[in-house]
């Protein structure tokens, strides 16, 4: 039987069926198709991974995503503390005053839902957090990985960090069993001036991975990348510095934020500046470690990130943002967009491929 006409039967099928452990394998079984994907030093069993956000606060949402199918997901990132609970940048532990969906003006359906909200990390404290993170992590396993991400103290130029925020938080999370964390630079940061200059930016990138590191040898650390207005090539900067940093990888990149909404804005524009930082990065730095994330909602959007260089994505407002035209699939959110990326017989991300590889094939490749 044609390709197409298997995966439009698999599509169907899992209409009405849960996606199983073996969904991978049953890939490769039926459409010839490896769907495996990498996070740093981890397997993925397919490319795509809940980003940290207000989808993965809570155990119940853990459990969703993964039997949702998704391969991993990024824990809502915490605001480090030392041992003796100080907390230097507790103004981020903010909660939001507004939550709200918005649409691209060419999106007349409210296919492509962003997220207008004004909150900032975790608003819990370290302890809250960590019985939170503790039962998470028993979730964890190589089918489905879960990664910490916090941020600790960042100081201005020449000032010196207060490192026990970010070894202690980091001490915290490894003892509870995490070993892969990311690095949230928030983007609310760029409320604070003050802080947001060319050479301390670069100077926290530099530093922090490094600092985490020191004490704990077989971690793997991946800063996530702001988005700035100081154009592509200081956007590569920032990786360059996360590599001379001893970082394991990057996430490319955060939402931009934005004065005229006073919070951070994502879509399709996210979506292009990403990719375009991305491809630059991955000539620049080949052997860099890229995690996508940023107005992914078709299959067609995981393809344009792992063809510019990312090896897995990260997904939030998709699954976040009131999405109005009714979804084909019945269930929750988590396993309706699961579904809607990897098995929509149009474009989702396994006919995305299909259509690739007809596309080599007949052009000879
Ligand atoms: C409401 C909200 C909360 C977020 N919180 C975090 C966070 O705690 N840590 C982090 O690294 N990124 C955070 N992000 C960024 C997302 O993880 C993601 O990288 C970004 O929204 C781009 O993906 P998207 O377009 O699919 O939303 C947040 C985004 C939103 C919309």
């Amino acid at each position: 039987m044609n390709a197409f006409r298997k995966l439009e039967e698999l599509s169907h099928y899992f209409l009405h069926y849960d996606i199983p452990e073996n969904f991978s394998q049953i890939v490769r079984d039926e459409l010839n198709l490896d769907i495996h994907a990498r996070y740093g030093p981890l397997k993925l069993k397919n490319p795509v991974l809940v980003a940290p956000g207000q989808m993965t606060v809570s155990l119940k949402q853990i459990q969703m995503i993964k039997q949702a199918g998704f391969s991993g997901c990024v824990l809502k990132s915490v605001v480090a503390e030392d041992d003796k609970g100080n907390c230097s940048m507790i103004k981020l532990r903010k909660r939001p005053t507004r939550v709200e969906t918005v649409y691209d003006d060419y999106d007349e359906n409210g296919e492509f839902p962003i997220i207008h909200w004004d909150g900032g990390l975790d608003t819990r404290n370290l302890e809250e957090y960590l019985e939170f993170a503790s039962q998470a992590i028993r979730l964890n396993s190589l089918d489905f990985p879960i990664i910490a991400s916090l941020l600790g103290h960042l100081p201005s130029y020449g000032e010196d960090f207060i490192e026990d925020e970010w070894i202690y938080t980091t001490k915290r999370l490894y003892d509870a069993g995490y070993r892969i964390f990311e690095i949230d630079f928030c983007p609310f940061l760029k409320e604070h001036d003050e802080l947001m200059n060319q050479k301390t930016i670069l100077m926290w990138y530099k530093s922090i991975p490094g600092i985490m590191k020191r004490v704990f040898r077989d971690i793997f650390v991946f800063p996530k990348i702001l988005n700035l207005d100081y154009g592509v090539e200081f956007q590569l900067k920032m990786v360059e510095a996360s590599i001379e940093g001893s970082a394991d990888g990057v996430v490319i990149a955060n939402r931009v934020y934005k004065k005229e909404f006073g919070c951070a804005h994502g879509g399709k524009e996210l979506k292009q500046r990403n990719l375009i930082q991305i491809k630059n990065a991955h000539q620049c730095f080949p052997d860099v470690e890229i995690s996508g994330t940023g107005g992914i909602y078709r299959g067609t959007h995981i393809i344009e990130y792992l063809d510019a260089g990312a090896k897995n994505v990260q997904v939030l407002s998709f699954l976040m943002g009131k999405v109005k035209r009714p979804f084909e699939k019945k269930g929750n959110k988590f396993q309706q967009v699961f579904f809607k990326l990897m098995l929509d017989a149009n474009d989702g991300y396994l006919a995305c491929l299909l259509k690739q590889r007809e596309k080599n094939e007949n052009s000879g490749k």
